[in-house]
């Protein structure tokens, strides 16, 4: 099945953890009409997180969740997402990790975007790692969100060149550039199974 852009479109919501450059690439993209989602909401971990100033600036609905009482707090969000009739849930550097259930509950409908080659530095401090490894490339990933961390199905990746005075700080930018690209590409991939 094909999706024409406008017509029919999903609803999709955004879990952010901190600055939100892939949120504010995605809406823009959605409502651009490049992407046939329409970002209807946005959840955060953190009160503080940089990227919660998008959902003011494009007048999205904001949900703010601790994870204090993962359970608890996972249950209000499934409600939240049933009666927002959510379809699709990207994970942009969002720092908690979904239960089993609450993965179950939205198998197929879940992605997120890492910093690194998967299944190549799982986890945290990638950039360090890297660097630290001499490797050659390191790039970006999105994949499906399945029970254990970073390791569900590679939907996209993009290879990114490591440079000789290359610092921790340069190589996540060049990163990023990439992950704001192959995020919604990603998207537009998998939308005929959503
Ligand atoms: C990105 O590098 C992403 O791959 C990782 O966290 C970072 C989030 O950046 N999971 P931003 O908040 O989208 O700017």
């Amino acid at each position: 099945m094909v999706r024409s852009i406008g017509s029919d479109r999903i609803n999709a919501g955004v879990f952010i953890s901190g600055t939100g450059s892939n949120l504010e690439n995605l809406i823009k993209f959605s409502l651009n009409k490049k992407l046939p989602i329409n970002i209807n909401l946005i959840f955060s971990d953190k009160y503080n997180a940089k990227g919660l100033r998008f959902a003011k600036k494009y007048k999205i609905k904001k949900k703010i969740y601790l994870f204090k009482n993962k359970m608890n707090d996972e249950k209000k969000i499934l409600k939240v997402l049933k009666k927002n009739k959510i379809k699709l849930i990207c994970l942009a550097g969002f720092m908690k990790i979904l239960s089993k259930n609450f993965i179950k509950k939205f198998d197929g409908k879940i992605i997120n975007i890492h910093p690194s080659l998967l299944p190549k530095y799982k986890g945290l401090k990638t950039h360090e790692r890297v660097l630290q490894n001499k490797e050659k490339f390191s790039g970006c990933t999105v994949h499906y969100v399945n029970s254990k961390l970073d390791s569900g199905k590679i939907i996209l990746q993009k290879k990114v060149k490591i440079r000789k005075n290359d610092t921790v700080d340069k190589l996540s930018k060049r990163i990023l550039k990439q992950e704001h690209k192959i995020f919604p590409e990603a998207i537009k991939k998998i939308m005929p199974n959503l």
